[in-house]
């Protein structure tokens, strides 16, 4: 019987170490062959970890977002959709209206797709005028006004031909004190729109992950019922970068056959399969396609797999043995599951990961689905295990719910038998903060290990295996603690 090892387990040897600052440590890592990121850190595709919010804050800081899959189709394309309009070098289709619309339709326009300015079109599309949320607030309860009374009207307007480069577009807005341009055909049909807001995100986030359209990355899940390749096809239109097949045992049948149908439907869209631990699993993923495999059963926070099925594989030996596997074919294991601290990431990609993904230690921030709650005078957010009873009953309510026939049955529930918990984490701010502490100590814990980058230290560094002794050393001991 093979001995299977955790991060606890283990520890890093220490090697002589060239670096002498935290700056000279490069995290940039492949998500895919050939996806790149500059951290190492995907967040959960969990109901309570990953829609629009988080995906944008982990791309803005170089990482990649999975927006989860239990939403309806068309709630999840939105979430993708969010992330992608979030950002770009040139918003290529700005939304538009027509002159003659009502100050209420603009309202609610703008409401729906979540933006605060709309560029106001003639009936055969050439650009009249803009309105802004400046034009908005002149208006007393004047709902039925049309648009053309309120908008800056095209002579007022700061417009350029397409092929501005993003610096002229700057100075441009700042000389001339706008927020927007325009940019349009000679015709003065809409060909884009730059926002100084846009060239904001860029100068203060230069590492985030961006598509050729300079918007930010992002994943999304899909599972491998019915409806998956409906789903798949509903993210890819949305723009998602890169699909999950989300399933618990990724060495299926299931899955499988789920990756062969979306590789020979959407060739072109990159997709990580898992959840697999052995090096089987590995190898029968990347040969029907896998771009990356997710490695982690029963691992995770909120997992309670182990303990009702009595299956899983000890983490850290199964990135070992599946890293080790994927690296013969060059394709990139994501370690997911389990992840407590910033030495745990260190370990996971020391042991052959190329990237980590993070259910729980995101799960108490601002951008984790959900609102705080407040215990005993402290804050708190939810989470819960994608296999836990309350997750499979919200899923009931939302079939239920869709189906529109009022009907909701819940026979599904009764014969359910959960692998996860419900859980409460304390609220921890903004996820900015958590990933700069988990990218300072993985740069930390790379320098310890006398590695520059990612390669370096992947599938190279030298673990100690210690005992519980060992693993009571590692903490604070032998005192008591201030908080
Ligand atoms: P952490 O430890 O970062 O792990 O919270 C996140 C990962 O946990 C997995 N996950 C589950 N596993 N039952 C399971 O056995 C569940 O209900 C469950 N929900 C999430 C998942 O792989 C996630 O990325």
């Amino acid at each position: 019987m093979e001995l299977g090892l955790s991060y606890d387990d283990v520890l890093l040897v220490p090697k002589k170490s060239g670096v002498t600052s935290r700056k000279e440590v490069s995290t940039e890592t492949f998500l895919t062959k050939k996806i790149k990121l500059k951290i190492p850190l995907l967040s959960a595709n969990m109901d309570t970890i990953t829609e629009a919010n988080m995906a944008i804050a982990i791309a803005e800081l170089g990482g990649i977002g999975i927006i989860h899959r239990f939403l309806s189709i068309y709630d999840q394309a939105h979430e993708v959709l969010k992330v992608k309009r979030y950002r770009n070098a040139v918003i290529k289709n700005p939304y538009t209206i027509k002159y003659n619309s009502k100050l209420s339709d603009a309202l609610k326009f703008m409401k729906d797709k979540g933006v605060k300015s709309l560029l106001v079109v003639s009936d055969d599309d050439k650009l009249t005028g803009i309105l802004t949320s400046r034009d908005l607030k002149l208006i007393k309860n004047n709902y039925e006004i049309p648009i053309s009374e309120i908008m800056a009207p095209r002579e007022r307007l700061v417009v350029s031909s397409p092929d501005i480069s993003i610096g002229e577009a700057d100075s441009l807005m700042v000389i001339n004190r706008v927020e927007k341009l325009p940019l349009i055909n000679p015709d003065w049909t809409i060909a884009g729109l730059i926002t100084k807001k846009d060239i904001e995100k860029q100068i203060s986030h230069p590492n985030s992950s961006l598509d050729s359209k300079g918007r930010l990355l992002v994943g999304a899940a899909i599972g491998v019922k019915e409806d998956a390749l409906q789903r798949a096809r509903a993210l890819i239109e949305a723009g998602a970068d890169i699909l999950v097949i989300d399933i618990a045992h990724g060495h299926s049948d299931l899955a499988i056959n789920t990756l062969k149908k979306l590789k020979s439907q959407f060739p072109n869209i990159p997709v990580i399969a898992g959840n697999v631990c052995t090096a089987e699993g590995t190898k029968e993923l990347i040969e029907v396609g896998a771009d990356a495999v997710k490695v982690g059963v029963g691992g995770g926070s909120v997992c309670t797999t182990r303990i009702i099925t009595g299956a899983g594989f000890p983490q850290l030996s199964a990135i070992t043995n599946c890293a080790r596997e994927a690296g013969k074919y060059g394709i990139p294991i994501i370690a997911d599951g389990g992840i407590r601290s910033s030495g745990d990431i260190t370990k996971a990609i020391a042991a052959g990961a190329s990237t980590a993904m993070i259910g729980r230690l995101f799960s108490g921030t601002d951008q984790s689905p959900g609102i705080p709650i407040v215990k005993d005078n402290k804050k708190y957010k939810v989470i819960r295990g994608m296999a836990s009873f309350g997750a499979k009953l919200g899923r009931e309510e939302r079939d239920g719910g869709e189906k529109g026939n009022g009907n909701k049955s819940y026979d599904n529930i009764f014969d359910f038998i959960p692998e996860g918990v419900e859980a409460m984490v304390p609220y921890a701010g903004s996820v900015s903060e958590i990933i700069y502490q988990l990218i300072g100590g993985l740069k930390s814990g790379m320098s310890y290990a006398g590695a520059k980058n990612i390669e370096e230290i992947r599938g190279n560094a030298e673990f100690v295996q210690i005992t519980s002794a060992g693993l009571k050393e590692s903490h604070a001991h032998d005192v008591e603690s201030l908080s």
